[in-house]
């Protein structure tokens, strides 16, 4: 698949293509790549490649509203060579919001593993049609084998997906509670990243990202699953967040997931309450009106 690195010395004098792809992750889900582990290492050593010169960026800006995913783009402007990079929920992203409830055992149980994957091509039509393939800026080779390392540090730090944004309030001066790490903050992440090392973006599109918020005065740190879910004490609680998420399904795709949240709203209106899993530990929202919100907005390139 990719090639392994070369024997010579690195001369990174090559420049490489950025391409930013915003699509559904519902109807991508049939593409999903496996993580290969070493594709990342072999992609550091692709622009070093002699044959694997010049790469264009682009970006693709989606306009329909159920449409949730962003993803990096390579092109090799000489060779033609196409990679896509992505932040994916590893067991789709309903697993990554809301989890299973398992009869026998009762800690809920999260399959909400996020990763970075890079692989091979771009699947220029389905981008283009779901979206707008856009070529966001250039990058040497030397960037972008700096880029390749620090996406495998990236990738060690955030070992999940989360799919909600929590803020105080839907205005401008609002209370960030919780940040989603999901595939567009991955995107922002290697934006800035690339940014950082003197790559120009630009895009003559706007560049709109779809984000699930909830709205929540101060949230309070309950714990973690251990230490709900194993101790007697903790009774009362483990058994409102079992039965919290059992007004939730796990669902496969977005449209679903936005539908068993519409059957959800009205538990969450009526009781103000969310019980919020993130990074590996709850917390309590005391819900505020509007409670939950689809956005899709503009984020500026760096
Ligand atoms: C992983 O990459 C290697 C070479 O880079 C390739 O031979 C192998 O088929 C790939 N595995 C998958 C699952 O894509
Ligand atoms: C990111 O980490 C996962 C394991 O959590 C691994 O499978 C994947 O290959 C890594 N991706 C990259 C691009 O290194
Ligand atoms: C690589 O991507 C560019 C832009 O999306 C496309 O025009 C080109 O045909 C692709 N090349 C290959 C070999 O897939
Ligand atoms: C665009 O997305 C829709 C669903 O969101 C999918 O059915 C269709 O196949 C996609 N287009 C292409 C060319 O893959
Ligand atoms: C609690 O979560 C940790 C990961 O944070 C996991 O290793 C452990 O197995 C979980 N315990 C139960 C009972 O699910
Ligand atoms: C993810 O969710 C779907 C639908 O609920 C389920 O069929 C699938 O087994 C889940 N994946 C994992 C790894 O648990
Ligand atoms: C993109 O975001 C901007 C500002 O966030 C908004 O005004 C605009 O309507 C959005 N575009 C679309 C197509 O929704």
């Amino acid at each position: 698949m990719l090639t392994s690195p070369p024997a010579k010395p690195l001369q990174p004098a090559t420049s490489i293509v950025v391409l930013l792809v915003s699509l559904s992750s519902a109807s991508l889900s049939s593409s999903i790549i496996s993580a290969n582990s070493s594709a990342s290492n072999s992609a550091a050593a692709e622009p070093h490649d002699d044959s694997m010169p010049t790469f264009v960026p682009r970006g693709v800006v989606v306009k329909k509203k159920h449409i949730m995913h962003d993803a990096i783009g390579f092109s090799s402007a000489e060779k033609g060579k196409n990679y896509t990079m992505e932040w994916y929920e590893l067991f789709q992203l309903g697993n990554c919001t809301f989890p299973h409830m398992r009869p026998e055992n009762d800690t809920p149980f999260w399959c909400n593993q996020g990763a970075a994957c890079f692989y091979k091509g771009i699947d220029d039509v389905y981008w283009s049609q779901n979206g707008t393939l856009e070529k966001v800026g250039e990058i040497s080779g030397g960037q972008f084998n700096k880029m390749a390392r620090w996406v495998q540090d990236d990738n060690q730090t955030g070992v999940y997906y989360e799919t909600w944004t929590v803020r105080s309030d839907p205005g401008t001066n609002s209370n960030l509670w919780f940040e989603s790490y999901d595939c567009s903050q991955f995107v922002h992440r290697t934006y800035r990243y690339l940014s950082q090392q003197g790559a120009r973006l630009y895009s003559r599109s706007q560049t709109n990202y779809t984000k699930i918020f909830l709205y929540s005065g101060e949230p309070t740190y309950l714990g973690d699953n251990d230490s709900i879910f194993r101790e007697p004490s903790a009774k009362t609680l483990a058994e409102d967040i079992r039965k919290f998420y059992h007004a939730f399904r796990s669902q496969q795709s977005y449209v679903d997931l936005i539908l068993s949240l519409a059957e959800a709203f009205h538990k969450v209106v009526e009781e103000r309450s969310f019980y919020l899993y993130y990074n590996f530990e709850y917390w309590h929202l005391p819900m505020k009106y509007p409670y939950v919100q689809i956005m899709y907005e503009e984020v500026h390139l760096p």
